[in-house]
């Protein structure tokens, strides 16, 4: 049986009078992804910070490897890559961005090497001079990704990681996300992208109300494709 990695109930959550998340429930096991999508504005973002530890719920638990979540012990072992990179950058280049974490945890050397082998994965070796603020979004989007993984996390949250991405370069962090999972490591994933979430093959929630339901999305009936529209 799959060791349980995360495990919320009845999670209660909002930033003014009304709630955002109104009883979520989740469970997730070494190397599950599971996928979240939703209107805008539905609460994804919202729930990935609760679940993550960064926002307290007002009610319900969450466990995170079978003990009370608590965001700072849970560190070492989470990451999370935001919707807004902007958001967590905070290192003068894009090298310093993804070794931070690693160096903390296994000294310099290992970070530098932890750091250079995710970059060389996603393709953003060439950037690691760069400050990370002076990116296009989508190499943004890649170094918050490499940021959030370079540590070997058991547990990542990666929110909207294929906005601003070209299909091409979408296909490596698919990639990374197989390859992480298949060493045990547990992904959830907001996203509208709904072609991420087929390619994932992942469990799938709507969020609605606040609360997770399970299941795919409804395909769509119309299929715009350019030069060939109905007459
Ligand atoms: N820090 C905040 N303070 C107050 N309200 C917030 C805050 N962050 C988000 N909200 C509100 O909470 C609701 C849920 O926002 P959230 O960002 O979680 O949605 P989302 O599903 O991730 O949307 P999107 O698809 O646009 O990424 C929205 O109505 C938003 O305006
Ligand atoms: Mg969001």
């Amino acid at each position: 049986m799959r060791r349980g990695v995360l495990e919320a109930r009845g999670i209660v959550f909002g930033y003014g009078d009304e709630p955002i998340l109104n009883g979520v429930d989740l469970q997730l096991g070494d190397g599950d992804v599971v996928v979240v999508y939703g209107p805008t504005g539905s609460g994804k973002t919202t729930l990935l910070l609760v679940l993550a530890g960064l926002l307290k719920p007002w009610r319900g638990e969450l466990y995170f490897m079978g003990q009370p979540m608590d965001g700072i012990r849970a560190r070492r072992y989470i990451g999370i890559a935001f919707q807004n990179p902007d958001d967590m950058f905070f290192n003068s280049t894009v090298f310093d961005e993804i070794a931070y974490t690693p160096a903390r945890l296994y000294g310099a050397e290992e970070g530098r090497r932890l750091a250079k082998e995710v970059a060389e994965k996603l393709g953003v070796a060439h950037l690691l001079d760069r400050p990370p603020y002076k990116l296009s979004g989508g190499q943004k989007k890649l170094v918050s990704i490499a940021a959030a993984v370079a540590h070997g996390p058991r547990l990542v949250f990666l929110d909207e990681p294929t906005a601003y991405l070209d299909a091409d370069t979408a296909e490596r962090v698919i990639q990374l996300v197989e390859e992480l999972r298949g060493g045990g490591t547990a992904f959830v994933v907001a996203t509208h992208d709904l072609e991420l979430l087929c390619r994932l093959q992942a469990r799938a929630y709507r969020l609605e109300e606040g609360r997770l339901i399970e299941g795919a999305p409804q395909p769509r009936k119309t299929l715009c494709l350019c030069g060939q529209g109905s007459a």
